[in-house]
């Protein structure tokens, strides 16, 4: 491994889904003769993207913009249609079985559900151990131990060892999560709206635990979130996604202080606590809201942006350094960026 290696290198990844449809639904007519259509659904588009080793990446846009299918493809429980994952500087796409083990300890997911993602039948005790046990961490006889000082670690009294799921709150079935990744002693975590399910009052414990995890144990997350102030308290860097393509990534302190793209502005006007750009009304028409099914020529955005051009009907903008900018690197796929 080189020094300056990324942690994680993504490139091209693509995942396209196809579309269970009816017969009667893919029939159309071409050239005057009975044809049939194929669907597919275009939910991950060629996204190239770093995790520095240590980072907080925040992958932001609204709901079926990919997000999800983005980091299932990385961790592997998506084979992809197209492109390429590197896990410090290996390729692991495509491994399956045992060759794909190693990178299952060492990337671990963190999911919205807390309930739905841990096993009913399982005492904590189990949960907690399963991973020390799969990858050969930990003794049989030291695990009991182990599992104790990670419960107290994420907030979570052993004495509840032997107790099943459903026994736990919300919050501290997040906590149970967080504790089994971690088990694997794991380099990445992707946390996929990790607290979107727990209530209001325990989001900022579960928040706080998981930043005090990374420190302990120098992790690198990639963050999922819909919520923008969560985003803008815990992360380094932003990624925009859209219609299943990153179309702005930036350090987190500037993309909050110059959106430079149309729908990140849009995105971020849409946040009542934050303080940021007032929204223009030229930055959005009332376009119709699009499907990931049919992909429109050019720009995604453009059919909802209010500065399309004919540019931006035309050729999509790929997705690159912008000149102006010092400090981190700013990337942008907009032909027109938002400048003021
Ligand atoms: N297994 C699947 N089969 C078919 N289509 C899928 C599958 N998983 C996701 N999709 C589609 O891919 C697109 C992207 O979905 P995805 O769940 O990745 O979005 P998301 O950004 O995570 O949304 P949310 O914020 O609501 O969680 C959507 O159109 C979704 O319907
Ligand atoms: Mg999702």
């Amino acid at each position: 491994m080189t020094v300056n290696q990324p942690l994680l290198r993504v490139e091209g990844l693509t995942k396209h889904f196809p579309v269970q449809k009816g017969l009667l639904d893919r029939i159309s007519f071409q050239g005057g003769r009975l044809a049939l259509r194929s669907q597919v659904v275009h939910a991950v588009n060629g996204v190239n993207l770093v995790l520095a080793r240590g980072e907080t990446l925040a992958l932001v846009g609204e709901s079926g913009c990919g997000k999800s299918t983005l980091a299932k493809t990385i961790i592997g429980l998506h084979t992809p249609t197209a492109g390429q994952v590197y896990f410090e500087g290996q390729e692991i796409s495509r491994l399956q079985g045992r060759a794909r083990k190693p990178f299952r300890k060492k990337i671990q997911m963190i999911f919205q559900d807390p309930f739905s993602s841990l096993n009913p039948r399982k005492k904590v005790m189990d949960i907690i151990a399963a991973p020390m046990k799969v990858h050969g961490l930990v003794g049989k006889t030291d695990r009991q131990t182990k599992v104790y000082e990670l419960m107290e670690k994420v907030g979570l009294h052993p004495a509840y060892a032997n107790r099943y799921p459903h026994q736990f709150s919300g919050g501290q079935r997040q906590r149970i999560g967080i504790a089994r990744s971690l088990a694997s002693l794991p380099e990445l975590i992707i946390a996929d709206e990790p607290i979107s399910a727990l209530d209001v009052s325990i989001q900022a414990q579960v928040l706080n635990l998981l930043m005090a995890m990374q420190e302990e144990f120098h992790l690198t997350y990639l963050f999922v979130s819909h919520d923008l102030s969560v985003v803008k308290h815990l992360s380094n860097r932003v990624a925009v996604m859209y219609l299943g393509f990153l179309v702005e990534v930036a350090e987190t302190e500037a993309i909050f202080l110059k959106p430079a793209h149309p729908y990140t502005r849009l995105l971020f006007a849409a946040i009542p606590t934050l303080d940021v750009l007032e929204f223009r009304e030229g930055d959005q028409q009332e376009g119709e809201v699009p499907t990931p099914i049919d992909l429109t020529r050019g720009c995604p955005f453009h059919p909802r942006c209010g500065r399309t051009q004919a540019l931006c009907r035309e050729m999509r903008p790929e997705l690159t350094s912008l000149a102006s900018v010092s400090g981190g690197e700013h990337l942008l796929a907009c032909h027109y960026p938002v400048r003021d």
